[in-house]
C-alpha cells in the first residue's frame, strides 16, 4: 500500500497493535498492552496521522499498512536488540531507575549501545514519514534519544516528547552512567511533557546540572540558544469509550453474571494491573490476607479479583514477581478458600475491553496500590465506568492519578499495611450517600480532563513554541 508523508507522526516503542503468531493458524493483530496505547490510540484516530513503532515480534518488518484511520510504520528489532534494548536497557535499567529503584537497575554498556542504535533507527523511520514542518510526537522512556537525533536529521519539524512514567529525582537519576546523553536526547524536543509537576522540575534541575543548558521558569535554554519547554500534562482516558461500553446491555448483564459467578459476596475488591513490581500487588494481597486472618471480613463477605496481565516475561525481576504473587495467592486460597469459592480469583491473562469494563462495573472497591506509577489509567477507567455513582476507589498516593483524585478516593501509602487495611475496611463499609458524594467528586475530575483535552493542551502548547 502506498503510504504518503504525514503532517502528524507518533513515535512509540510499540505500535498500537501487537502481532499474534499462533503455532498453527494465521497471524492476527491485537491491541498492545499498557496505558500508553490506551491513551494515544483514540488521539491518533482523530488526527489521521502515522504511528511508527515495533510489532512486538522479532525481525518483523511488514510494509506500511493502514488500520483504524492511521498509517502504521513498523520498525524491526532483532532478537538481540529485543534482549539488549527492550528487555535490557529499557526495562531492566530505565524502568526500575525511574520507578524509585524498587528493583535494582542494571547498568551494562552493551545495553546502552543497543539503546542508542535502536533510537537512531526509530528517528530515521520518523524522519522518512514526516512531511515538511510536521509535528512529531515521541513517546516514553524507550525513545529518549529520538528527539535530538531527529532534530539533527530534520530541523524543520516540531518535536514533542511525553514521558508516561515518572522522571526521578537527582539522587536516583545521577546513578545513570549515560545521564548527560539522555538529557541531551530529550532537549532535542521543543516541548517535553511529564505526568506531574515534580517530574518537570526534576528534569529542569538535572538538565542544568549535567548539560550546558541553563534553566528558567518551566523551561530550559540549550547551549545553542533554543528554548525547550518542560511542563506537566497529566494524561487521561477516552471517557466516551468507557461510557459507551457501560451502557451496553451485554456489558451490564456480564457484570451481573460476574457477581454471581464469584459467589454474590457483599464486597468485590478488584485489582487490574500488568504483572509489574511497581504495582504493589503483593502489598494489597497482604492487607486482604490480614483482614481475613483477623476476621475483620469473612471469605463469604469479601472476595478479591486480581487481573494480572502478563508483561515482560523474559525479564528476571518479572519472573520472580510472578512466582511470589502466585505463591501468595495459592497460600491465601489454601487458607481461606472452599470448594468452588477461592478468596482470591487470580487471572493471568489479557482481556477484551468489554470484559474489563464489566469487571470494573462489578467491583465495589477498586484497589490501586502502586509503589510508584506515572499516572495509572485503571483508576480513571474505574471512575469513568461508574456512571451509576456506585463503588469506591482505594488509591496509592504514589500514583500520578492521586494529584487529581485525592478528594474522592481513599488515599493510601501501600507500604503501610495497617493503613491499607483501614482504607479497605472504610471503603467496604462506606454508606451509600457518602459513596455517591465521593464518586461525584472523582467523576468531575476525570470527565473534566479526558484524553481529548490532554492531547489538545499538549499540541496547542507545542504549536505555540
Ligand atoms: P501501565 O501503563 O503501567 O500498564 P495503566 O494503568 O496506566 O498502567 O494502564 C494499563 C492499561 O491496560 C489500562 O488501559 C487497562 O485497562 C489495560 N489493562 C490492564 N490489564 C489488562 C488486561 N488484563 N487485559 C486488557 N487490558 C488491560
Ligand atoms: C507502560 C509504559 C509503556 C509500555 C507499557 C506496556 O504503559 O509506559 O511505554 O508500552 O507499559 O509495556 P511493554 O513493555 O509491554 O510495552
Amino acid at each position: 500500500m502506498d503510504i504518503g508523508k504525514s503532517s502528524f507522526v507518533v513515535v512509540a516503542n510499540r505500535l498500537p497493535v501487537d502481532r499474534v503468531t499462533p503455532r498453527d493458524g494465521p497471524t492476527s493483530w491485537r491491541r498492545s498492552p499498557g496505558g500508553l496505547v490506551t491513551a494515544l490510540a483514540p488521539v491518533m484516530r482523530s488526527f489521521d496521522g502515522a504511528w511508527v513503532g515495533w510489532t512486538g515480534s522479532r525481525d518483523d518488518a511488514p510494509a506500511p499498512f493502514s488500520t483504524d484511520e492511521m498509517d502504521l510504520i513498523a520498525v524491526p528489532l532483532s532478537a538481540e536488540e529485543i534482549a539488549l534494548y527492550y528487555e535490557g536497557f529499557s526495562n531492566a535499567t530505565l524502568w526500575p531507575l525511574y520507578h524509585d529503584v524498587i528493583v535494582a537497575p542494571e547498568y551494562h554498556r552493551e545495553w546502552w549501545e543497543a539503546y542508542r542504535r535502536v533510537n537512531e533507527r526509530f528517528a530515521r523511520a520518523a524522519a522518512d514519514v514526516a512531511d515538511h514542518g510536521a509535528i512529531v510526537f515521541v513517546q516514553d522512556y524507550q525513545l529518549q534519544l529520538v528527539p535530538n537525533i531527529l532534530r539533527q536529521l530534520r530541523p524543520d519539524l516540531k518535536i514533542g516528547f511525553f514521558l508516561h512514567i515518572p522522571f526521578p529525582p537527582g539522587e536516583l537519576f545521577a546513578q545513570l552512567p549515560w545521564r548527560r546523553q539522555i538529557l541531551e536526547g530529550l532537549l532535542g524536543a521543543d516541548l517535553v511533557g511529564f505526568q506531574r509537576e515534580g517530574a518537570a522540575d526534576n528534569f529542569i534541575g538535572l538538565a542544568e546540572r549535567y548539560t550546558d543548558a541553563t534553566a528558567g521558569d518551566r523551561q530550559v535554554v540549550t547551549a545553542d540558544g533554543r528554548t525547550v519547554l518542560a511542563r506537566s500534562f497529566p494524561i487521561s482516558i477516552d471517557v466516551s469509550e468507557i461510557t459507551q461500553l457501560v451502557s451496553d446491555p451485554d456489558v451490564q448483564a456480564r457484570s451481573d453474571r460476574i457477581r454471581s459467578e464469584v459467589g454474590s459476596p457483599k464486597h468485590i475488591l478488584l485489582g487490574v494491573d500488568r504483572l509489574d513490581y511497581t504495582k504493589g500487588i503483593g502489598h494489597r494481597l497482604k492487607a486482604f490476607d490480614e483482614l481475613l486472618a483477623g476476621a475483620d471480613v469473612t471469605p463469604d463477605e469479601a472476595v478479591m479479583v486480581q487481573v494480572a496481565t502478563p508483561s515482560r516475561e523474559r525479564v528476571e525481576a518479572y519472573q520472580t514477581l510472578r512466582d511470589d504473587i502466585e505463591l501468595q495467592v495459592g497460600r491465601m486460597n489454601g487458607e481461606y478458600g472452599t470448594i468452588g469459592q477461592p478468596a482470591v480469583h487470580y487471572l493471568h491473562s489479557s482481556y477484551e475491553r468489554a470484559e474489563l469494563v464489566s469487571l470494573l462495573r462489578a467491583a465495589d472497591v477498586m484497589v490501586v496500590t502502586p509503589l510508584r506509577d506515572g499516572m495509572n489509567l485503571v483508576a480513571k477507567e474505574y471512575v469513568a465506568a461508574r456512571t451509576d455513582l456506585g463503588g469506591a476507589l482505594v488509591l496509592s498516593e504514589f500514583a500520578g492519578a492521586a494529584d487529581e483524585l485525592s478528594d474522592g478516593a481513599f488515599l493510601v501509602n501501600p507500604h503501610d499495611i495497617d493503613g491499607l487495611k483501614r482504607a479497605l475496611l472504610a471503603a467496604m463499609r462506606l454508606d451509600a450517600a457518602e459513596a455517591t458524594q465521593r464518586m461525584k467528586l472523582l467523576r468531575e475530575r476525570v470527565l473534566g480532563n479526558d484524553i481529548t483535552r490532554w492531547a489538545q493542551n499538549f499540541l496547542d502548547t507545542l504549536r505555540a513554541v
